[in-house]
């Protein structure tokens, strides 16, 4: 029989009274918030006072509580709360993926420690149960790739920009005002907040821990009319998504970048703040989860989720992290693109090793090509300030042709 938690609740802001709404109109589930610590004194709170503090310690020094939601928006004393409650013994759930992806490594240890758990839902994919389909379903099986769509906002801009004819800033603040943008959005509109996700769900589906600057995050903030035009000429819809794929040396790329989608793929149909994950698998082919990606009562769902998860004494196992599912990360790969550029000075600086279409008019030029993932991460800085323009072509990441070669030659001398 699942026991009664006493919940103390930090941060009351879009997720967190979305998990109080939730967890008060969700029937037969046994928890109750008996704290709320928030921030600012002069804001109104739609609960009784006598559930409020200002002070952080009145809810870790709770022998009572013995589970911490941590729904705040600062990254840094979002850590500080949550590894003070992981070494005072408490349990906690968060959906913070800015603090997990940048501290996952300490985070890991701390639980290992403490013999606590840690359960962070919420903070990959919304309402999609992405994290424990990775964690108990496809705990054993060897996958090859996960992609998708993984940030809510600007799926809704795209679809409000490019369907609808919106303008970037008022679909941008319609993202906002629906509880769907990160508070600083360039977090969301520079691909930040989709990396963060992609970071978090490496380490279920190949059990590596990446730091989040070693990998490239392009976002839409440089998208122009052009872009659009020859996408749609083609039949594709342009979509953020992270692409996390095994290569043949058993080490991981991953890449996070708009991409032309084609009819045919499961994410083309997936508009607004919904998410998809395509989940491929060396056994089971592929599989497609979609649902909200933000919002106030779907993440408050995926929260209450994992406190039920809680109260059945539930932790993550990371068992691709110790079998060591895969070896190592890099960014020694190859991907093909489509790059808009301005001057000759943009392609002497970002050189492609295959060029499969060019075309060139003065206002409006762009390359089709293969080119090394690490040029892009190297040059991104300029790719943003000169607003240049790189999409996906598909979502390939391919090993750069000496280290394939290599393999195959290698796998050859092995069947001979
Ligand atoms: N800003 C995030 C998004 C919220 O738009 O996806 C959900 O993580």
């Amino acid at each position: 029989m699942a026991k009664k938690l006493k919940i103390g609740l930090f941060g009351f802001g879009c997720v967190g009274q979305g998990l109080y709404y939730v967890l008060n109109n969700s029937t037969g589930f046994k928890a109750d918030i008996v704290k709320i610590a928030v921030k600012d004194k002069t804001k109104d709170r739609s609960v009784s006072k006598d559930l409020i503090t200002f002070d952080k310690s009145v809810i870790l020094n709770d022998p009572e509580i013995d589970v911490i939601v941590e729904l705040i928006d600062d990254a840094d004393e979002a850590f500080n709360i949550v590894s003070e409650a992981l070494k005072k013994g408490k349990h906690v759930v968060t959906a913070n993926k800015k603090m997990l992806a940048i501290h996952l490594e300490e985070l890991y240890k701390l639980q290992q420690q403490n013999n606590v758990s840690l359960l962070y839902e919420a903070s990959a994919g919304g309402s999609i149960p992405i994290i424990r389909t990775l964690e108990e379903y496809f705990d054993n099986e060897e996958l090859e790739k996960v992609s998708g769509i993984f940030n809510g906002t600007t799926n809704y801009i795209l679809t409000k920009t490019i369907n609808e004819k919106l303008s970037y800033p008022v679909a941008l603040k319609q993202a906002q005002e629906k509880g769907f943008a990160e508070s600083d959005p360039t977090n969301d509109v520079e691909g930040y907040d989709p990396k963060f996700k992609a970071i978090i769900i490496a380490l279920h589906a190949f059990g590596l821990i990446i730091k989040p600057e070693e990998v490239l995050n392009i976002g839409i903030t440089t998208l122009h009319e052009n872009d659009i035009k020859y996408a749609s000429e083609k039949g594709y819809k342009i979509k953020l998504t992270p692409v996390i794929q095994r290569l043949e040396n058993d080490k991981v790329g991953i890449i996070v970048a708009p991409s032309f989608v084609k009819e045919t793929n499961q994410l083309f149909n997936v508009e607004n703040e919904f998410n998809g994950v395509i989940v491929e698998g060396k056994f089971s082919g592929e599989q497609f989860l979609q649902g909200r990606g933000a919002g106030s009562y779907p993440t408050g769902a995926a929260v209450l989720s994992d406190i039920s998860a809680l109260s059945h004494g539930y932790k993550y196992e990371y068992k691709k992290h110790v079998q060591k599912h895969a070896s190592d990360f890099t960014n020694d790969v190859i991907v093909e693109v489509y790059f808009r550029y301005n001057s000759n000075a943009d392609i002497e600086k970002i050189t492609f090793d295959e060029v499969s279409e060019k075309y060139n008019s003065g206002d409006y030029n762009y390359i089709v090509g293969k080119v090394n993932l690490q040029t892009l991460l190297t040059n991104r800085e300029y790719i943003l300030k000169n607003k240049l323009f790189v999409s996906l072509v598909n979502d390939k990441i391919s090993l750069n042709t000496k280290i394939s070669s290599k393999i195959a030659k290698e796998k050859q001398l092995v069947n001979n």
